[in-house]
Parts: C-alpha cells; sequence; structure tokens
C-alpha cells in the first residue's frame, strides 16, 4: 500500500473505532447494558490512541479519548444575573478572622452604626459550584452558573435533573431567586470514576471538577447520570418577599423544602464562630462532601448595605479556609520501590515540607504511566498532597521552574531488591520484578502486609521487626512466623524476655483471625480487604476458591474478568498453594466457621440487597448483619441482579437508580418485613 493510501484506511479506522467506542459507551453508561467486556473495550480503545498518537491531526473533540465528559461541551445561553454573584475573601488564620470582626465593626462605626452585639452564620464552604436558581410564581423557570458574576449560562435543563431540588414551591413569592452550590457527593464520585476507569474514559481529578464538568453537559441525559446535590446557602433577587436577617433566609429555604446544610449555626461571639471552625475542620473528613472551610456571614441583612462590598467581595461575609492539604517543594530524587506482588512503584524523595500539619519527605508517583502522563523529573518543583490518612502524592511538576536537562525518569531494568531483569506484561502499568518467591524486597513487603492492621494484626510485629527476623535468618516468609520460639526471640540483641514473650502469644492469638482477614493477609493480587470478604462469604473455603475457574469467580460482585482470572491463577502457582498448606497447618483459619456461613433456608437466601441512606434505629452495619443472618447477600451498588434496595433518608443516586432499574424499594418497616419472611421477590 502506498503512504497515502495506507494513511486513508487508518483515517477510516479511526472514524469507525470513534463510532464503535461511542456505540459501547452510551450502552454502558446510560442503558446499564454492556455488550462487550471491558477488556473489549480496552483493546479497541488502545487501537484508537495508537492511532491518533500517529496522526494527532486527526483528533478531534468528539474522540472517546479526548471527552472528559459523555459529550463535548459547546455552548449555553448567558444569563445576565439580576443581583451580582459575588465571591468571598478568605481568612487563613484565626487572626485574620478576628480581624475581619474588627474591620466589621470600625466600618460600622465609620458609617455611624452602632454594631451592638452583633450575630453570625456560620456554614460549611462547600467545594462545588455556584448556582443561581429563579422561581417565577413558585416553578423553577431557570437555573444559571455564576459565570463571571455579572453573566452566567444557562443551565436550566441540567439543573432540572437534580432530584432533590424543589421544582415547584408553595405560598411562593411572584419572584424568589436561591442561591447554592451544585456539588457531587464523595461516595458518588467515587462510583462515577470507577466506572469511568473500567470504561477506559479519563478519571476526574476531585467531586468538584466532575460536579462542574456535570453541570456543563450539553446532553442533560448525561448530566443525568451523574448524581449531582444542591446545598442552598442564600437568596437573591426577591419579589413580594423580604427578610431581615440571613437566618431567615435560611429558614425560609428549609420551610420550602430545600436541602439546607442541617449544621448552619447562629453565633452572638466571634469565640462562638471561631469553635465553629474547628468544630467543622474535626468534622471534615467524615462528611460525604467535600468542604474547604467555613463562611461567616453577618446575620442582619440590614447591615449587609452599610458594610458594602470591597471589589467583588462583600464585607459582611468571610470564608475561613482549612490549612492548605497541598503545598510544593522540590523533588529530589525518584527511587523504585518493590511492592508485595513485586510491582515497582515509583516514589518520590522531596525536600521535606508541612502539608496540612505534618511533615512529608517522601510521596508516591503511582505508577509509571501516571509518572510520565504526569512528566514528573527529578529536580522539578512539584505539587504535594496529602489527604486523609492515606500515602501523600504528588500531582504535578511546575515545568517553568524545570532544571535544564532534567531526565525523564525510567524504571531499572533490574529490581532493586533482588536483581532479577524486570518484566513488563503489556496490560500493566507497571514493570514487574518476575522473581516472585525469591525476591528479599517482596518477601519483606508481604510479611509486613501479613502482619499488618486489618490483615492477621499482629501487635508488637511491624516494619522493623519485620526487617530484622528476615536480616537474622529466623524466617524466610509468612509461614515461618507460626514456628518462631521464645528461645530464638530472646536470642536477638536487645530483646528481652518480656517483648519476646509478648511476641508469641500475639503470633498465637492471630491463629483465631477469621478467614476473610486471613485471606486479604495472604496478598493475592487485587484482593484488597473488601474483595476478600466477598470473595470468602461467596465460597467459604480456600479450598472453594481454589476449585472455582475464572467464569465461577467473575459472578461475584464487583469482581471484572481480569481480577477473576489473576485470582484462579495465583492460587494455581504452587509456590503460593504451598505457602497456604503451611499456614493451613499452623491452624490459621482458611474458611468460614459455621456461625459466620450465611445460612441455608433463611427468608432471604439467594437474595441481594443495597442499603441506602439513614435508617432511623440501625447503623448500616446493623441492618448489614440482619440481612446476613437472614441469609441475604449485602451489595454496594444498585444493578439488574439486585433484589431489593432498603432506603432511609437522604438515600441519594443509589434509589434513583433502582427506581430507574424497576427494583423494589422498601423503608426501615419494609427490611422487617422482609426479614421475617413477610415479603417475598417473586410478588
Ligand atoms: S455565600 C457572599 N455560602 O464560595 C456571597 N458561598 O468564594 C458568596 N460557597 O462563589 C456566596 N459554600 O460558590 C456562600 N455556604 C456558602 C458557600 C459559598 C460555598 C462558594 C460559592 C462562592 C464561593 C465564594
Amino acid at each position: 500500500m502506498s503512504g497515502e493510501a495506507s494513511e486513508s484506511a487508518d483515517a477510516k479506522r479511526i472514524a469507525e473505532l470513534r463510532e464503535e467506542l461511542n456505540h459501547h459507551i452510551v450502552l454502558y453508561h446510560e442503558k446499564d447494558d454492556p455488550e462487550i467486556s471491558d477488556e473489549e473495550y480496552d483493546t479497541l480503545y488502545a487501537e484508537l490512541q495508537t492511532l491518533e498518537g500517529k496522526y494527532p491531526e486527526l483528533i478531534s473533540g468528539d474522540s472517546p479519548t479526548q471527552r472528559v465528559g459523555s459529550a463535548p461541551s459547546t455552548s449555553f445561553a448567558p444569563v445576565e444575573h439580576r443581583i451580582p454573584m459575588l465571591s468571598l475573601a478568605n481568612a487563613r488564620t484565626e487572626e485574620e478572622l478576628t480581624g475581619w470582626e474588627t474591620r466589621v465593626r470600625n466600618h460600622l462605626v465609620r458609617r455611624d452604626v452602632d454594631p451592638g452585639q452583633l450575630t453570625y452564620v456560620t456554614e460549611p464552604k462547600i467545594d462545588g459550584l455556584a448556582i443561581s436558581l429563579t422561581y417565577e410564581n413558585g416553578k423553577l423557570i431557570q437555573g444559571a452558573t455564576r459565570g463571571n458574576g455579572t453573566v452566567g449560562e444557562d443551565v436550566t435543563l441540567n439543573i432540572e435533573t437534580i432530584r432533590t431540588l424543589p421544582k415547584e414551591i408553595e405560598n411562593a413569592p411572584p419572584l424568589i431567586e436561591v442561591r447554592g452550590e451544585v456539588y457531587l457527593p464523595i461516595p458518588d464520585f467515587a462510583e462515577l470514576n470507577q466506572k469511568r476507569v473500567d470504561a477506559g474514559l479519563p478519571a476526574f481529578a476531585n467531586p468538584r471538577n466532575s460536579a462542574a464538568g456535570s453541570i456543563r453537559q450539553v446532553d442533560p441525559k448525561a448530566a443525568a447520570e451523574r448524581p449531582l446535590a444542591v446545598w442552598a446557602y442564600g437568596i437573591g433577587a426577591t419579589e413580594g418577599v423580604s427578610f431581615e436577617s440571613h437566618s431567615e433566609e435560611i429558614e425560609w429555604l428549609r420551610e420550602h423544602d430545600f436541602p439546607v446544610n442541617p449544621d448552619i449555626a447562629v453565633h452572638d461571639s466571634i469565640e462562638g464562630v471561631l469553635e465553629r471552625c474547628h468544630w467543622w475542620l474535626d468534622r471534615r473528613e467524615r462528611l460525604d462532601f467535600e468542604i474547604d472551610g467555613v463562611v461567616i456571614k453577618v446575620d442582619a441583612i440590614g447591615l449587609w448595605d452599610e458594610l458594602g462590598v470591597a471589589g467583588r467581595e462583600p464585607r459582611w461575609a468571610i470564608a475561613w479556609k482549612f490549612p492548605p492539604t497541598t503545598a510544593t517543594t522540590k523533588l529530589l530524587e525518584v527511587v523504585w520501590n518493590v511492592g508485595r506482588t513485586g510491582h515497582l512503584v515509583p516514589f518520590a524523595m522531596l525536600d521535606p515540607v508541612r502539608v496540612g500539619g505534618v511533615t512529608v519527605s517522601t510521596a508516591t508517583l503511582h505508577n509509571e504511566e501516571d509518572l510520565a502522563r504526569k512528566d514528573v523529573r527529578a529536580g522539578d518543583e512539584v505539587v504535594v498532597l496529602r489527604a486523609g490518612d492515606v500515602i501523600p502524592q504528588v500531582v504535578s511538576a511546575l515545568p517553568q521552574k524545570r532544571p535544564e536537562g532534567a531526565k525523564k525518569p525510567e524504571p531499572p531494568e533490574k529490581c532493586p531488591a533482588c536483581g532479577t531483569e524486570v518484566v513488563k506484561p503489556d496490560d500493566s502499568v507497571f514493570s514487574i520484578c518476575p522473581n516472585r518467591s525469591g525476591c528479599p524486597g517482596q518477601i519483606f513487603q508481604h510479611i509486613k502486609h501479613f502482619v499488618s492492621r486489618g490483615a492477621m494484626d499482629i501487635e508488637g510485629i511491624g516494619e522493623k521487626q519485620v526487617a530484622r527476623f528476615l536480616e537474622e535468618g529466623l524466617i524466610r516468609d509468612v509461614g515461618d512466623l507460626y514456628g518462631l520460639t521464645q528461645e530464638q526471640l530472646e536470642s536477638l540483641d536487645r530483646m528481652g524476655a518480656i517483648s519476646a514473650g509478648n511476641m508469641i502469644s500475639e503470633i498465637e492469638k492471630s491463629r483465631e483471625v477469621p478467614f476473610p482477614r486471613v485471606l486479604f493477609a495472604l496478598g493475592l493480587i487485587g484482593v484488597g480487604s473488601v474483595t476478600a470478604e466477598v470473595l470468602a462469604d461467596e465460597f467459604g473455603s480456600i479450598d472453594a476458591l481454589r476449585a472455582a475457574d475464572p467464569e465461577r469467580i467473575e459472578q461475584t460482585e464487583g469482581i471484572g474478568p481480569i481480577m477473576a482470572r489473576q485470582i484462579a491463577e495465583s492460587l494455581a502457582d504452587e509456590r503460593t498453594w504451598a505457602m497456604v498448606e503451611r499456614l493451613k497447618a499452623a491452624g490459621l483459619k482458611l474458611e468460614l466457621a459455621e456461625d459466620e456461613r450465611r445460612p441455608e433456608g433463611g427468608p432471604l437466601e439467594g437474595k441481594t440487597v443495597v442499603l441506602t441512606g439513614t435508617l432511623p434505629d440501625l447503623t448500616r452495619d446493623e441492618a448489614g448483619a440482619m440481612v446476613k443472618r437472614a441469609g441475604g447477600k449485602v451489595t454496594n451498588s444498585v444493578s439488574k441482579k439486585t433484589d431489593f434496595v432498603i432506603a432511609g433518608d437522604s438515600a441519594g443516586s443509589k434509589l434513583e437508580k433502582a427506581e430507574k432499574l424497576g427494583v423494589p424499594v422498601l423503608d426501615r418497616e419494609g427490611l422487617d418485613r422482609l426479614l421475617s419472611g413477610e415479603i417475598k421477590s417473586d410478588e
């Protein structure tokens, strides 16, 4: 074929692939009914990516490789706000916050207003997207983004897909504009991202971005797929109604069924405000929506005009921002650690920096692909993020500050722990040390994982002790732990009889650890604690799991074809199975105990139940345990396979999905009737 002919054949193939992939994206995301496997999808996607790499000039915005949302956003009609949508000044410290209150007071005094005792309202500062909702005679007629504060975009159709938002309000004035923040609840964000990754689409960086992307979808059907939520926090233009205080506005919103955060509070001193700010900071990690601070507003609306606006920021409100969880620092070196399954994981050695209250000197770079995509190099200034208790990560580099000649880091050709030549499987984003049972790096990581909390939880034995036992030749793998004796431990330098005795009894105790945690401790590729739990529940014993073929394993909730194959392969591996046999011989629990098994013949035998929202008198765990005792299975996401959804208060997207798929939805009382056998699914 001539060059031109092959180019036109490639162009044709690109068009074909795009059409085909788009078809599958719709089936997967909108119809919930995929017709090809994830692997087949990935293959098509990779082919398209390769071809587009060859002909960058043929890449177009509508290619599945380019789209962030399900449809590229074009343009929305402009909407002029009746009253500008302002932003907020920030206070980063307590001093800045008390300084603001002093300025408020001084400003009022200068305008001959006696500030007297001021009251303040505190609200969470939601990390989402500001929205304006216009109701005329009680009907929602327009939803608009903030835009530049004066002119926003008309996103009415997408706003209408938000279930918790009233589309009509009772006893309404002729005009009222409600303002609030659109956001994506964190659990829904995680679910959405997982789906995107499964479909070969790029993941969203955070809930805010995905909420913003969703509200600006041109296709409202795609927006409806994203379970957006709203917190209403204020009122803009009105006709026929007025408010004296912000707390009155909040009350009005509540009475008219707008979603209003239940923890908004009123304070009569700045000390009370400060206390509340810390209260929010403490709760931050436990909320199911992201907040980046607390908004403080002067309650009396009569004072708002007196205080006025400076630039685009009203003087009557301020945002107390939480200490940053990101920081920039210099990346000194990229090192490669071998993980417990042989994966070489790139780590950044950093110039130590304070992030969210702790000093960080190492951060993960995840994997080769991620590293290449972010183009992070030694010598770069990098942004480091710390969220919750997880390992800090390098988010991005600031290439404008890159030292000359900085090279792209490459994975080593030989395993840094054992020197074995590494392999790079085609379908992996990691290079792998293939020396599964002989690599000291892998063995160390595996034993460390085995004894850790959540796995066998052997107290007193951690990273340091494991390293020492290995060095001294006391153990070679996890099986050896159960052969350790008091004398052996005491023979170690600086090890007293008491510590040695404690360790032995902790090891002893771990023989009682229940099967799901032992399964997790085995460290099979892809088997995290949640997967271990569902596998244990599904198969009941390691023997039954080993006897299952990948097709059977794949029938387990949450397990895809790739993972199913990996699990089957690991258990078929001779050395892995030898380790299991040794642990069995040591008396570890490699099957569920009688009372842990799902009872046969219970009213919920063979039934799958999803729990969502808050039940009045039960935690989700308690309700889950009740379902299991009745023989049922509890899963996390609603699909066609779900038999019942039990929905409590503020149930969100799962309830919506159940309704869409026609899955029966029951309340708390319905749960009792289900457990007593009064309701059967065949009804
Ligand atoms: S009040 C005074 N209240 O923060 C007018 N804003 O930095 C400002 N935001 O664009 C709005 N939670 O998107 C207000 N409880 C809250 C808020 C809030 C989040 C956002 C909003 C605004 C931005 C200003």
